[in-house]
């Protein structure tokens, strides 16, 4: 197959064929248009003050969103603090000290409810949130329907199981993926949010001291970047919490890097480098990787649905008022 035919006629359809994306909710865009006219600026003003001490942040929400909808939908979940007879989805393995930027939800909230007492949800605040770090890191804008309200349950054993684990193959992310409605190629273009941010070093160890019980470095990896990785991750457990950036050529920018790197063999995790396995799933692959604009726009509609899935609207839940706690 000539891959720059495939190319220039999978980046026509984008432009092409309206994105159809099916959803039950009835979000919309400028849901707050009347009730709360300033939501979005508010929530722009404290994500950019926050971004502007750290950069890295922006990762940190995006992924906040991601664990949120995966997990009993986007309903702010995820933010619910642990208390005496519940243990919370955020003390769950996957989340547990690696999430991060629930401050900046909480700045942002506190100067919501000064200005718009009870109207705006959390699981909209970090829907908002997120896009202002995709805009901030990316470079590009999207509109985000709106009109969530809050969960009343979080659940760390639902964290569990819901979300990927680096260490999958390309047939369970797949699997994973397609539980929430979306494709393999959904699944690819997603995972391309892979090029912001940092991992701690337990997250991929395994590949560098302790693959399987023939081989201790992954042969899929490439040498040379294994090395430069065990010099950040030494042996032994002292270390599973250095941090390593996921892209450590434009860690707080999102770009098609991270395609290339998967390309060249430097996937940081299984579960990212298990992208090239099958001759279709490696096509979406380069073809992210070699055109930019058809990532772009195929991010924005993935990233929108994902933060579509499962919420609760019209008089569904609530609007917490301090996003940790259920009111
Ligand atoms: C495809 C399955 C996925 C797996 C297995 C996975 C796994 C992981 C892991 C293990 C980390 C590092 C956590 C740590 O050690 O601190 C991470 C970080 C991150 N993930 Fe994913 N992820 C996946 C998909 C996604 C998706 C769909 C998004 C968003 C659209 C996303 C956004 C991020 C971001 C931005 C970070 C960096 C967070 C930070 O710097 O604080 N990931 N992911
Ligand atoms: C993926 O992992 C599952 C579970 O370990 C295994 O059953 C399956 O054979 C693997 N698939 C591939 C293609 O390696
Ligand atoms: C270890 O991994 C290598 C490379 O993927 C594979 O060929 C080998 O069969 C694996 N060994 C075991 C015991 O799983």
């Amino acid at each position: 197959m000539d891959l720059r035919r495939v190319i220039i006629f999978l980046a026509f359809a984008v432009i092409i064929l309206p994105s159809c994306a099916p959803s039950k909710a009835h979000l919309q865009v400028g849901f707050y248009k009347h009730t709360c006219p300033s939501a979005e600026s508010i929530v722009k003003k404290e994500v950019m003050k926050a971004l502007k001490h750290n950069p890295g942040m922006a990762a940190g929400l995006v992924r906040l969103h991601f664990h949120d909808a995966f997990v009993r939908g986007a309903d702010a979940s995820v933010l619910i603090d642990s208390t005496s007879n519940n243990k919370a989805e955020k003390d769950a393995p996957p989340n547990y000290q690696s999430l991060r930027g629930f401050e900046i939800i909480d700045a942002a909230k506190a100067r919501l409810e000064a200005k718009c007492k009870g109207k705006v949800s959390c699981a909209d605040v970090l829907a908002f949130a997120a896009r202002d770090s995709v805009r901030f890191s990316m470079k590009i804008n999207y509109a985000v329907p709106s009109g969530r309200r809050d969960g009343r349950v979080s659940l760390a054993s639902e964290a569990a199981s819901n979300l990927p684990s680096p260490s999958y193959n390309l047939t369970q992310l797949t699997q994973s993926f397609k539980c929430k409605g979306f494709s393999q190629e959904e699944m690819i273009i997603l995972s391309g949010a892979h090029t912001i941010g940092l991992s701690h070093c337990s997250s991929f160890i395994e590949r560098l001291y302790n693959f399987n019980s023939t081989i201790n470095q992954d042969p899929s990896l490439d040498p040379t970047y294994a090395k430069r990785l065990k010099k950040q991750c030494p042996c032994g457990s002292t270390n599973s919490n250095n941090l390593v950036p996921m892209d450590p050529y434009s860690p707080t920018k999102s770009d098609s890097n991270y395609y290339k790197l998967i390309l060249s063999n430097r996937g940081l995790f299984t579960s990212d480098q298990t992208l090239i396995s099958t001759p279709e799933s490696k096509t979406q692959v380069l073809l992210n990787a070699y055109v930019p604009m058809y990532f772009k726009l195929k991010f924005i509609d993935a990233f929108v649905k994902m933060g579509k899935i499962g919420v609760l609207t019209g008089n569904e839940g609530e609007i917490r008022v301090n996003c940790r706690v259920i009111n």
